[in-house]
């Protein structure tokens, strides 16, 4: 049985051993998420402490999925925008531990995700993922629409330039 919540920024810190796991695993499997092979754990502590600094801030909103109170997935909105972009939140770092995938989290925790977002008076997000990973093929069947293609935009983690593919989705209000 899953759990899906937002975190505050002691239950962030409390999560961190968790989510440095999740990270890892990700960044292993092959994941363009930002950071390079060889990456194990503690690689991903200085990363995940400053997203709970974030979170305190309110500058970020950090979602996550639970099996058994152990953290599997997670995704988060970077709420801070300039000030003539306040209903923009950028979706970032959605990632489903290896073993937990295909259980339907990344669709429970996208949908908690725009809620919170909406919630703030977030109407539209934006996200870019590498073309063609697992992922690029979610976010259309979760209401994103697909914008364009970027060439070269990063790196995979195992070495070699990946384009990245950019999607935006208006959100409900309640
Ligand atoms: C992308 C990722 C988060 C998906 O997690 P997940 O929990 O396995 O996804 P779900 O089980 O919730 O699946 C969500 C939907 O996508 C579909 N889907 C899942 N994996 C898929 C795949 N590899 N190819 C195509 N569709 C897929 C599911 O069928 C489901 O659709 P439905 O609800 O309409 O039936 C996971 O693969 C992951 O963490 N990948 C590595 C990190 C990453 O690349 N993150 C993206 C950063 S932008």
């Amino acid at each position: 049985m899953s759990t899906i919540r937002l975190l505050s920024a002691p239950e962030a810190r409390a999560a961190i051993a968790d989510l440095c796991d999740v990270l890892a695993d990700c960044v292993n499997g092959g994941a363009s998420v930002g950071f390079m092979q060889p990456y194990g754990p503690a690689d991903a502590e200085l990363y995940w402490q400053s997203v709970a600094d974030s979170v305190e801030t309110g500058a970020t909103l950090l979602v996550v999925a639970e099996i058994e109170g152990k953290v599997v997935g997670t995704v988060q909105i970077g709420a801070a925008q300039m000030p003539n972009q306040p209903h923009r939140g950028d979706l970032k770092k959605l990632l489903v531990q290896r073993s937990a995938r295909g259980k339907g989290l990344a669709r429970l925790l996208m949908t908690a995700a725009e809620r919170e977002a909406s919630r703030r008076g977030k109407t539209l997000l934006v996200l870019d993922t590498a073309t063609g990973s697992e992922a690029e093929a979610i976010y259309p069947r979760l209401g994103w629409q697909r914008v364009g293609v970027i060439p070269d935009y990063a790196m995979w983690p195992e070495g070699g330039l990946c384009d990245t593919t950019l999607f935006y989705k208006r959100t409900v209000a309640d």
